[in-house]
């Protein structure tokens, strides 16, 4: 639907709308959606006549946005003027992965760092920047941000921003909302570990904890200064977008809960010598996306991962391993488990003839050989398990062709249950991406046919969601 603006409009029906929200008490854009609602259902009110509707028996205003927009929970996200301000950006589109609607404000510090224009075009909306924008605030804009919403995020919560919410500040849009508000408040501090560790700062975070706002991080980490590192860094984009959703969704049903589930992702690391090693171009993301989608859906998760340059899902154990070896020693200390899903791209071969030391280069000498050895195949080792066989076993197929034959006949041939097949050729960019297409193939025990279920492309996330629902309803079905 386009979006409401009734700066359109002719001077006069614009007067006689704001009198008519004033008489209501709405405010301007409540009353445009009240009148157009009416309009849609056959209602005597048009623009022109605009005659005044008792009050008493329309609906209110958040029910009103409620239809207007579909139940999507609303978070006004305020980006504070810090060096994590960038991050805020990704955070919009986390949030609204999570079907939340964003409104972004922008203090004057933070428009130093990254650009209303970007948060518009990446929340769909407008940005808002200014207290005393004459077009937002003919009706008191600032309140309507602070109201018109379920939460309150702020991130990064400068330590300016929060000694201002702490002592009652309102000389700007974002503090003017913030006292405002009636709504939760969220607020990802993120700052120089001095600034944090500050008895004043330390003061104001026991004053707004006092005061029921909600904290997540800062986490430890290395600075954005040089040779700088402690506790100061904006916890991650996704657990933000994560809290925030479990603050808009607390009922969330949790259909694996009770369930172990292990995951592995990430490539594997064989030694050359102790140096150098094989590797190969998995991320690790789709993996890490289930342990977190599985996390949310109540499972307690074992995520084996190979080296990644991933954050740790929260609430997931994560063991840390090197090599297909180590990779299935794992996997074995972790069972029993009731559903494995091994998405690491784990090498199929390792060095035999692996150097004690670091090889040298000789001077007109060619390297000798390298001697390769297969690997253990942990998906087959666990699917052909006589005890401790996890009674849900999922594998991942990366092919570069024939994908779907090639998918059957390793669900054949390593007795797993399920294979999530994906085309990992160059051109799909998969590998190492963010957008994930697959094909699920589900073997049924009863009568071992395959079946195969083509998915639209999605983030690897939204393919996490998927699988992780897709799993939930089988174990329903199968304790029935
Ligand atoms: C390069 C640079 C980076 C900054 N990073 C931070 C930061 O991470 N956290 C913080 O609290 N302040 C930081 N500041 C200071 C804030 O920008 C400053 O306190 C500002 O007044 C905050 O305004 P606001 O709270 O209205 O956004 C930084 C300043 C500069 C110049």
């Amino acid at each position: 639907m386009a979006n409401l603006s009734i700066r359109n409009l002719d001077d006069a029906i614009r007067d006689e709308i704001r009198l008519r929200a004033a008489r209501n008490g709405r405010s301007v854009e409540d009353e445009v959606r009240v009148i157009l609602r009416e309009a849609s259902q056959g209602g005597h009110t048009a623009a022109a006549g605009l005659p005044q509707e008792p009050p008493s028996t329309a609906p209110n205003s958040r029910e009103i946005l409620r239809q207007h927009e579909g139940s999507q929970p609303k978070v006004t996200l305020i980006v504070g003027g810090g060096i994590a301000a960038y991050k805020s950006l990704d955070l919009i589109r986390r949030m609204k992965e999570r079907g939340i609607h964003v409104r972004v404000v922008l203090t004057q510090a933070a428009q130093r760092f990254v650009t209303a224009l970007a948060a518009s075009a990446l929340s769909n909306e407008r940005a808002y920047t200014d207290l005393f924008d004459p077009q937002s605030e003919f009706d008191a804009g600032h309140i309507r941000l602070a109201r018109e919403c379920d939460l309150i995020v702020v991130a990064p919560a400068t330590a300016d921003l929060m000694a201002k919410m702490a002592n009652g500040h309102a000389d700007d849009l974002a503090s003017a909302i913030l006292l405002a508000s009636n709504k939760p408040i969220l607020i990802a501090p993120a700052m120089n570990p001095l600034m944090w560790g500050n008895a004043a700062t330390r003061r104001n975070v026991a004053q707004l904890q006092r005061d029921g706002i909600r904290m997540i991080g800062p986490n430890a980490g290395e600075m954005a200064e040089r040779n700088e590192a402690g506790v100061g860094r904006m916890a991650e984009p996704t657990e933000i977008a994560e809290a925030a959703n479990t603050l808009l969704r607390p009922q969330r049903p949790q259909p694996l809960k009770g369930k172990r589930v292990l995951i592995t992702a990430g490539p594997t690391h064989e030694p050359i010598d102790p140096v150098r090693y094989i590797a190969n171009r998995s991320s690790g993301k789709q993996g890490y996306a289930i342990a977190d989608a599985a996390r949310a859906a109540g499972a307690d998760v074992i995520l084996v991962s190979g080296p990644v340059e991933l954050d740790e899902p929260r609430g997931v154990n994560v063991k840390h391993v090197e090599s297909a070896r180590d990779m299935l020693a794992a996997v074995e200390a972790a069972l029993p488990v009731d559903i494995a899903i091994f998405a690491a791209a784990v090498a199929d071969w390792r060095v035999v003839n692996e150097g004690a030391q670091k090889l040298k280069k000789k001077a007109g000498e060619a390297m000798a050989p390298l001697q390769l050895t297969e690997n253990p195949d942990i998906l087959a080792t666990i699917s052909k398990l006589e005890a401790n066989r996890p009674p849900l076993v999922i594998g991942f197929a990366a092919e570069t062709e024939h994908l779907i034959d090639n998918a059957t006949a390793k669900i054949k041939r390593k007795g797993c249950d399920w294979i999530v097949a994906n085309d990992v050729s160059p051109a799909t960019g998969i590998m190492g991406g963010d957008s994930n297409t697959v094909n699920l193939l589900t073997r049924d025990k009863a009568t071992g046919e395959i079946a195969v279920d083509s998915w639209a492309p999605m983030s690897k996330e939204d393919v996490a969601a998927t699988l992780v629902a897709r799993i939930a309803s089988s174990v329903t079905k199968d304790n029935a």
